[in-house]
């Protein structure tokens, strides 16, 4: 039996095949590569030592993924695969709803033709929007504020009612806060194809020389500092989560959301602060203005998935900087070689 992980090449998607196959899951991945490199998958290869298949594919090829499922003997899925850019999603909405939840619904369509009904899904705390309150538990308002999350929430509730439409489903939407970080042995990690819009891949790409400094978007938030506060975790500890998630769901059904965070907030000041120390680098910033849709603070209460998932995250936030730091300087160009500055 396999599990199969769409969206496997990306930066999530490949950490998790990395601790799927360490402790023994057969997988299968398929991705259309939109913004991923296939040096990714080799790395993950080189590094376990295990072979998988890889089918280059659209979620939206509903022929190939029809073959997917016939040749191979699926158990679960994890589904990573969706377009991920606010900014972007705004500009192009129709794309990133067609994208999302067009290639959710073929999916869960061919899985449901053959008799694969155990998921866990890529969701995020964008759902939330601005939060009310904080720590944001999971049954918090949902109210996103743009297209991608709304592509999120909306496959919430899809998936909401085909469990309900069939109480044999069983599904897992986690909603994750703010991955960053890369695996420890700097082999793979996050890499964006353009001007980072994130806040550590703009660092990284600072420390390495290849942006001048950082622009703190507003020091008037309504936080200890004045800059904006988020939950940050470390993407192995992220991956290790949808291990928890996919044990938990392969024996039952049901579903449920989970946030999966570390439960701790931390300003931009203190993660510029946590950087430096950690890989004593210099972080030049200027304060800028605030960044259109950003909301004072966002961070996760983790009871739920602690209690239920029997998962924590384990790895500080200098942890977290530092293995950044040293994706960033193994692989100045990230995946590709070749690629120019921008
Ligand atoms: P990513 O872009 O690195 O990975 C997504 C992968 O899906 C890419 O490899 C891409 O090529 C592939 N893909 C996209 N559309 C596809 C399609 N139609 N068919 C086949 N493959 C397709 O993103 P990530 O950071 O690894 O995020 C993974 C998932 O987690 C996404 O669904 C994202 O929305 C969600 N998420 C990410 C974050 C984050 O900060 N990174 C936060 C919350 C939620
Ligand atoms: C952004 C997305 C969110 C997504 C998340 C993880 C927006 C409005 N929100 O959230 O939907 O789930 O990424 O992918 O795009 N910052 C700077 N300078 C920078 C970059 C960021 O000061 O150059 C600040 C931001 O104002 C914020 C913090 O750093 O306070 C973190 O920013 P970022 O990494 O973009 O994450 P989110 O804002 O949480």
């Amino acid at each position: 039996m396999s599990i199969l992980v769409t969206g496997g090449a990306g930066y999530i998607g490949s950490h998790t095949c990395l601790e799927l196959l360490n402790v023994g899951y057969e997988i299968v991945v398929i991705d259309n590569l939109s913004n991923s490199k296939l040096e990714a998958l080799k790395r993950i290869f080189e590094l376990t030592k295990k072979d998988f298949k890889f089918y280059q594919a659209d979620l939206l090829d509903k022929m190939t993924l029809e073959q997917v499922f016939l040749e191979n003997n699926i158990e679960a899925v994890i589904h990573f695969a969706g377009l991920k850019s606010v900014g972007e999603s705004i500009e192009i909405p129709l794309h990133y709803y067609h994208n999302n939840i067009t290639g959710t619904l073929v999916l869960c369509q061919t899985m449901r033709k053959y008799g694969v009904k155990k998921m866990v899904f890529s969701s995020s705390a964008n759902v939330y929007g601005i939060p009310k309150n904080v720590p944001v538990t999971e049954d918090s308002p949902l109210k996103p504020t743009n297209p991608y999350g709304r592509t999120k929430l909306m496959i919430e509730e899809i998936l909401s009612d085909l469990y309900i439409s069939d109480n044999n489903w069983s599904i897992a939407l986690l909603r994750y806060f703010n991955p960053i970080g890369a695996h420890e042995s700097g082999r793979i990690g996050e890499d964006p194809n353009d001007i980072p819009n994130n806040l550590i891949p703009y660092i990284n790409q600072v420390a390495i020389g290849i942006r001048d400094k950082l622009s703190v978007f507003g020091k008037d938030y309504d936080t200890h500092d004045g800059t904006g506060v988020r939950d940050y975790i470390h993407v192995v500890d992220l991956a290790k989560g949808h291990l928890k998630a996919l044990e938990m769901i392969i024996p039952t059904t049901g579903i449920d959301a989970f946030n999966l965070g570390t439960g701790t907030g931390y300003s931009v000041l203190e993660l510029i602060k946590s950087y430096e120390n950690a890989t004593s680098k210099k972080i030049p910033y200027t304060f800028t203005h605030r960044r259109p849709g950003d909301v004072d603070k966002s961070y996760a209460d983790i009871t739920k998935s602690n209690k239920m998932l029997g998962w924590k995250a384990l790895k500080s936030l200098e942890d977290m900087c530092y293995d950044s730091w040293r994706w960033q300087k193994n692989n100045p160009n990230g995946y590709n070689e070749k690629k120019e500055k921008n």
